[in-house]
């Protein structure tokens, strides 16, 4: 699952302690573990090795320049959704022709940006011969329009996956569901064929691929079956017309272990996806994944102090220094995050990470942010060790979707980002500041 586990009490992170980091570093805080990370990304790469698949890992989860770093190290692409993460992929090492973009909103600077080294964001002169991106995902027919008018422009040749919508539900949050008619991802499947007949044979965006993604997280593989078989009638549909198909991108969405056991592992969902396509990869077909949350979720906890404890005529208030602009999914999605405080007494060692624990002598809690709205809360209703003001709370796998939705509302400063690595911790983002907060507004 992770390597973060308690030892004496302790909460540690590959054996170094979580409250010596609060201390050093401050709260809150976004702690990784390395290995996790490389651990959740080989197990991806090693369950679907049959397939030889590109793993593009979706920057948007955990965007941090040296958690892309690391995993371009072990060999990921990456999946970008804008001008500026398709900058993050470039600075983290990763080659160019490794990048898939999807998005259903590219800007004419973005898309440059994605054609051409000139044209990079960053105003970076070594970016200049850096070339273009794999493959753009194309979402719609005007987008399909401007993307291939400015290649031809710069007489530069990309690739594009027509993105299709296979109208699968993921089961998933509404807000994370992305494949079903109704969302605004991607065209439709009865659409794709005309789509391929207009655009199928331009010259400079070369249409040779299709992408879908279903939502997520997606906690069976049941839905993958159906989007595969979807999009496997649809490749032999425009292959019969002349349309090669040389790449297949499946999108991400494997789910995490929000609590123990919660996720399928890797080889459950290789173990249906991959028989289905077995037959295509070796005629030549390439495969594309762009898992996010599978891989960072887990790897990161937040650390947050307790500021206050206030007994409501109801309930206890466990106030905490983070809050909604620091870990907005319970707010937005009622998402579940176990939290526990990192330093316990005897007994109250979590047996495992759940929704309820059966232990002696726990406090029923609303754990909450301190931003001035109702909706601003880690955890309600939940069963903690008594805790006192200082203490250091862990809220675990908040590594996906946690410092990459942090905001500074309420003006709150981003938290800071710690990276542990065998022993080792540093600093890879390091806690904004209250000039750097008014620094564009003074
Ligand atoms: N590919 C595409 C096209 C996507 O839109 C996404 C996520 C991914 C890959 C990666 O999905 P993952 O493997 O991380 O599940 N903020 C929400 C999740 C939004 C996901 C957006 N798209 C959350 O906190 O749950």
């Amino acid at each position: 699952m992770d390597d973060f586990s308690y030892r004496d009490g302790r909460l540690g992170c590959e054996g170094v302690d979580l409250v010596s980091l609060a201390d050093e570093f401050g709260t809150p805080t976004y702690v990784y573990s390395r290995a996790t990370l490389e651990g959740h990304y080989d197990r991806i790469a090693a369950a679907f090795a049959e397939l030889n698949p590109l793993v593009c890992y979706s920057i948007k989860s955990c965007p941090n320049l040296e958690v892309c770093r690391v995993l371009v190290g072990r060999g990921a692409g990456m999946d970008a959704v804008s001008g500026g993460e398709i900058e993050r992929a470039w600075l983290a090492g990763c080659p160019m022709d490794k990048i898939v973009y999807a998005g259903v909103g590219k800007t004419e600077p973005e898309i440059r940006a994605a054609l051409s080294g000139g044209h990079s964001l960053l105003n970076d002169a070594a970016a200049a011969d850096r070339g273009a991106i794999g493959w753009f995902n194309i979402e719609s027919e005007q987008e399909f329009q401007a993307v291939a008018a400015i290649a031809r422009e710069l007489g530069v040749k990309a690739h594009a996956a027509l993105r299709v919508n296979p109208d699968v539900d993921p089961k998933t949050h509404r807000y994370t569901t992305t494949g079903t008619k109704e969302t605004k991802f991607g065209v439709d499947l009865e659409r794709a064929l005309a789509f391929f007949e207009r655009f199928g044979r331009d010259e400079y965006l070369v249409l040779d691929a299709l992408h879908i993604h279903l939502g997520s997280p997606i906690y069976s593989t049941e839905p993958y079956v159906r989007g595969v078989t979807k999009v496997l009638e649809l490749v032999d549909k425009l292959e019969s017309r002349g349309h090669a198909i040389k790449t297949i991108d499946l999108g991400g969405g494997f789910g995490a272990d929000y609590e123990t056991d919660r996720s399928p592992h890797a080889a459950e969902y290789a173990g249906a996806i991959v028989p289905l396509l077995r037959e295509r990869v070796a005629k030549g077909t390439q495969i594309i994944l762009e898992p996010g949350r599978t891989i960072s979720a887990n790897a990161g906890v937040l650390l947050t102090r307790v500021v206050y404890v206030k007994d409501g005529p109801d309930k206890r208030f466990v106030i905490c220094d983070a809050g909604m602009q620091t870990l907005i999914r319970p707010a937005l999605y009622e998402a579940f995050h176990f939290i526990w405080p990192a330093i316990v007494g005897p007994g109250h060692v979590p047996p495992r990470r759940a929704k309820t624990l059966d232990l002696p002598g726990l406090v029923r809690c609303d754990v909450v942010g301190p931003i001035c709205e109702t909706g601003d809360f880690l955890a309600l209703e939940r069963d903690l060790p008594p805790v006192k003001r200082g203490d250091v709370l862990a809220v675990f796998t908040a590594g996906a979707y946690g410092m990459s939705m942090a905001s500074n509302y309420n003006s709150q400063v981003l938290p800071a980002e710690v990276l542990v690595s065998g022993g080792a911790s540093r600093v890879i983002r390091r806690r904004q500041t209250v000039p750097e907060l008014l620094a564009h507004e003074r």
